[in-house]
C-alpha cells in the first residue's frame, strides 16, 4: 500500500473531502445507546472530559490496542514493549522539559471569569505561536469573551500537568505528577532495555497505556480528555540515519491507519511550523484526520533529535550513550518517536464505518468496522426460540466458537431485528440456526456487508470465521 499524500505538500493546499457521514451527535448517541462509550460518572451529573468504555467500546478499543501492537512490536524484529509506571521520579518531568514548557496559552473573561485556550477562540484559530505569546495579542485582535462579550485577560501559559501527593504527607516535597505521555517512561528505561535485551540501533520500545493532561477546553466526545491513551513507540537511532528513518515511520503509520479502515481521503500529513514545534522536536509532521469537528491531529511522528536521551544524561549523572561496535563511536542516540492516541484511533475506526442504507425501503445502519477491530466477531441466532433444540444448539455453537473469538447468542427479538442489531455494532458474521439445522445439521452464516448468505454444516463454522478473519487481516 502507499501513501497517496505527499508529506511535504502544505496540508492548507490539499482537498477537503467535508463532513463524514456521520456527525458527531451520530455517533455520540450511537456509542452510548450501543454500549461504546458513556458519560463518566453520569449519575453524579458527568465529570468534565472522562468517558467510560463499555462492554462493546472496551472490546473495540483493545481490538485497536492489539492491531497497534500487533503492527508495531510482534510483526518486527526491531521494537520490544515496555509497561513504565505512570507515577515517575518528578524529576523526569523538570528534565523532559515538562514542568517548565507543557503549558496552553489560557485567558479569563473579566465579568463571567470562564477560562479558555486562546487557540480556540473564535478569531484566534489562526494565530501563530508566537503571536500565542504576545501579552497584547488579545487586545489586538479585539477578541471579547465567546459567551458574556466580556473583556478578556492577557494570555498566561497554564502547565497541563496533573499534580498529586506521594505518600500520607500532603506538601510539596512529596508532589508527583500523572505522566502527560508515555515517553518519558521509554526513555528512562532505555539503557535498561537495551542491555537486558541486547540490542543493536536501530531499535525501538513500545508502550501502550493511559496519560494524563489537565487540559484547558477538553471536548469533542473522546477526541480531547482529561484521561486517555497513547499508543507511543521511540525509535532510536544513529543521528546520520534519524531523517530517514523519520521518512520511512510517515507511509508506514499511514498505511496502518488506511488497512483497518480508516478513509484515505479523511486523512493528511500536516508538518509543524518551525514556532509551533514542541520544546522537544527538531522536526514534526501530524497525521490529521477530517473529523466532523475540522481538521485535527490524529498522531504525530517527530524527530526528537538528541534532546531526550542528552537532557536525561545530563540530569542523572548516567551515562546514555551508545557504543556502535561496527565505527567504535559512542554517541547519544537520536529518537524518531510515533504518538498515536488510544482513543482518537478508535474514535477514528468509528465514524469512517458508520453508513446509512436502505434496504426494502428500511433504514438500516452498519458499522462496517474491519473485522478485527469488531466488538463481536460473530452473533449466533436462534430462528426460534421456543424450539429447546434449537436453542441448544446455538448455545453449544456459541460456547465452541468462543474458544477462538469474541461471539454473542441472542434470542431477544424477531431474525430481521437481530441482524439490523448485529449490523449497528458491527458485527461481521451472523450464523442462524433453524429447523433444517436439527435435520442436516447445517447453519445460514451471513455476511454483514453484502447481506449474502450460505450454508455451512456445523463443524464448519469455526473455520470458515477463523480463515475469513484472517483474509480480512492480510487484505
Ligand atoms: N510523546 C509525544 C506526545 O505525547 P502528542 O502529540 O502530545 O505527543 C500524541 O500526543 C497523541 O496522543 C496525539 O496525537 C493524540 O492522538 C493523543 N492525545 C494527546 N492528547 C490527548 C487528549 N487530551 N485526549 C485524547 N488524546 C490525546
Amino acid at each position: 500500500m502507499t501513501t497517496p499524500l505527499d508529506p511535504t505538500v502544505p496540508a492548507r493546499e490539499q482537498p477537503d473531502p467535508g463532513p463524514s457521514v456521520a456527525n458527531l451527535e451520530t455517533i455520540v448517541s450511537l456509542s452510548k445507546r450501543r454500549g461504546f462509550i458513556y458519560p463518566s460518572s453520569e449519575i453524579y451529573g458527568g465529570i468534565n472530559a472522562v468517558w467510560d468504555y463499555g462492554p462493546l467500546g472496551v472490546e473495540l478499543k483493545n481490538n485497536v490496542k492489539r492491531a497497534w501492537w500487533r503492527a508495531m512490536v510482534q510483526e518486527r524484529d526491531d521494537i520490544v514493549g515496555l509497561d513504565a509506571g505512570i507515577l515517575m521520579a518528578p524529576q523526569v518531568w523538570v528534565t523532559s522539559g515538562h514542568v517548565a514548557s507543557f503549558s496552553d496559552p489560557l485567558v479569563e473573561c473579566q465579568t463571567c471569569h470562564r477560562r479558555y485556550r486562546l487557540d480556540e477562540l473564535p478569531g484566534a484559530e489562526d494565530l501563530s505561536q508566537t503571536e500565542l505569546r504576545d501579552p497584547d495579542i488579545v487586545e489586538r485582535r479585539g477578541l471579547r469573551c465567546p459567551v458574556e462579550a466580556g473583556q478578556l485577560s492577557a494570555p498566561r501559559r497554564f502547565n497541563l500537568m496533573f499534580k498529586t501527593y506521594m505518600g500520607p504527607v500532603e506538601e510539596d516535597a512529596a508532589v508527583v505528577y500523572l505522566r502527560p505521555e508515555t515517553a518519558q517512561g521509554s526513555y528512562v528505561n532505555f539503557k535498561n532495555v537495551q542491555q537486558s535485551m541486547r540490542r543493536k540501533l536501530p531499535f525501538g520500545i513500545a508502550q501502550v497505556g493511559k496519560s494524563f493532561r489537565n487540559e484547558i477546553s477538553p471536548g469533542n466526545f473522546v477526541f480531547r480528555m482529561r484521561e486517555f491513551e497513547q499508543m507511543e513507540m521511540q525509535f532510536f537511532v544513529r543521528p546520520d540515519e534519524a531523517a530517514r528513518h523519520f521518512d520511512e515511520w510517515l507511509p508506514r503509520r499511514w498505511d496502518w491507519y488506511v488497512a483497518l479502515g480508516a478513509n484515505p481521503a479523511r486523512l493528511r500529513f500536516r508538518e509543524h511550523a518551525a514556532d509551533e514545534l514542541a520544546h522537544y522536536a527538531k522536526k514534526a509532521i501530524d497525521i490529521e484526520y477530517r473529523f466532523p469537528f475540522g481538521w485535527k491531529e490524529l498522531e504525530g511522528i517527530h524527530n526528537r533529535g538528541d534532546f531526550d536521551l542528552g537532557s536525561h544524561a545530563r540530569a542523572s549523572g548516567e551515562n546514555l550513550e551508545y557504543f556502535d561496535p561496527a565505527t567504535e563511536e559512542h554517541f547519544v542516540p537520536f529518537i524518531v518517536e510515533t504518538a498515536a492516541g488510544g482513543d482518537r484511533a478508535p474514535f477514528t475506526f468509528l465514524i469512517d464505518a458508520y453508513r446509512e442504507e436502505e434496504v426494502r425501503g428500511e433504514k438500516r445502519v452498519v458499522l462496517g468496522l474491519h473485522p478485527e477491530l469488531a466488538p463481536y466477531k460473530v452473533a449466533v441466532l436462534p430462528l426460534l426460540k421456543k424450539r429447546p433444540e434449537i436453542v441448544e444448539l446455538a448455545k453449544r455453537l456459541r460456547a465452541d466458537l468462543a474458544k477462538d473469538v469474541m461471539a454473542v447468542y441472542d434470542d431477544t427479538a424477531a431474525i430481521g431485528k437481530l441482524y439490523r442489531r448485529q449490523d449497528e455494532i458491527g458485527t461481521p458474521w451472523c450464523v442462524t440456526v433453524d429447523v433444517e439445522s436439527l435435520e442436516d445439521g447445517a447453519v445460514t452464516v451471513r455476511d454483514r456487508n453484502s447481506m449474502a448468505q450460505e450454508r455451512v454444516p456445523v463443524e464448519g463454522v469455526k473455520r470458515l470465521i477463523l480463515d475469513r478473519l484472517a483474509a480480512a487481516r492480510e487484505g
